[in-house]
């Protein structure tokens, strides 16, 4: 078996401010295949997020290691950093929040192209166009504001624009969780077709057992910033070990029943 695409070990990060101490990440490991899905499923305040964004390198833990195809993702500075993020993009869950809700759908696209040197200014507009076909939009979209849109249309703009430096892992953190359920299903497709298309790996962050069970390879579970188990999909789903992921397993009794 080849290596993983991305393993991090022992990662604990305490966030502290007025006079409380929060062990939001407690010695967390986890391990990610090369164009697979990780499920990272928990409760409200398990420390998902707190992970996600540590592998993202938005905040920087206290203790642990992570190696991205045998990068030591946590220690890159610099130059090493700005290569390793073009192949680490990430979605959130509010993309109004993620964009200049003034820019245009397609200066949000040219953005990446250009910090990351991704074609020159004559070639971007055909590749904004192509972007927007890959996740199911007119390329005459390139032209509408971020406001104007749906959000829906906006959640595949954010996906657009993760795929436009051809990743190969994206972070998605809670990222269809504010769609109605039949958006939701169509943005589910959208990722795991573009999987299979472009094997990306995602690490897939949300606080719903069923939407994660639907496109995760590997479930890890989250409480209290520890991970209390990391297998199989199936195996999480059919039969849980920790109390959390039975509680979690519960509140989705259809599955059981599948
Ligand atoms: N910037 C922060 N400052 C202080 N505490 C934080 C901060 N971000 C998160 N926390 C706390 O850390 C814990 C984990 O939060 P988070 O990672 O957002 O969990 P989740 O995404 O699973 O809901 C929670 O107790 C939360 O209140
Ligand atoms: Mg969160």
């Amino acid at each position: 078996m080849s290596a993983p695409l991305l393993s991090a070990t022992g990662i604990s990060k305490t966030y502290a401010g007025g006079g409380r101490r929060i062990a939001a990440l407690d010695n967390a490991s986890i391990t990610v295949g090369r164009g697979e899905t990780l499920g990272l499923v928990g409760p409200s305040g398990s420390g998902k997020s707190t992970l996600a964004r540590v592998l993202l390198r938005l905040i920087e833990p206290d203790a642990g290691r992570a190696d991205f195809d045998g990068v030591d993702l946590l220690s890159l500075r610099g130059e090493g950093l700005r290569a390793t993020r073009r192949r680490i993009q990430m979605v959130f869950q509010d993309p109004l929040a993620a964009f200049n809700p003034r820019a245009t759908v397609g200066s949000a696209l040219t953005d990446p192209l250009r910090i990351h040197r991704i074609g020159n200014g004559a070639e971007q507009p055909a590749a904004v166009a192509r972007l927007l076909e890959r996740v199911g939009l007119d390329p005459t979209f390139a032209s509408r504001a971020i406001h104007e849109i749906s959000g829906g249309q906006r959640q595949r703009v954010a996906i657009a624009r993760a795929i436009s430096t051809r990743p190969e892992l994206i972070v998605l953190d809670e990222a269809v969780s504010a769609l109605d359920v039949s958006v939701r299903a169509k943005i589910l497709d959208l990722l795991v077709g573009l999987q299979r298309e472009q094997g990306i790996a995602y690490v897939f962050v949300s606080h719903d057992l069923a939407v994660v069970r639907a496109i995760s390879h590997s479930i890890a579970v989250m409480d209290a910033g520890r991970i209390v188990e990391h297998g199989p999909a199936r195996d999480i789903v059919a039969n849980p070990q920790s109390a959390t992921g039975r509680a979690l397993v519960a509140a989705v009794p259809r599955l059981l029943h599948a």
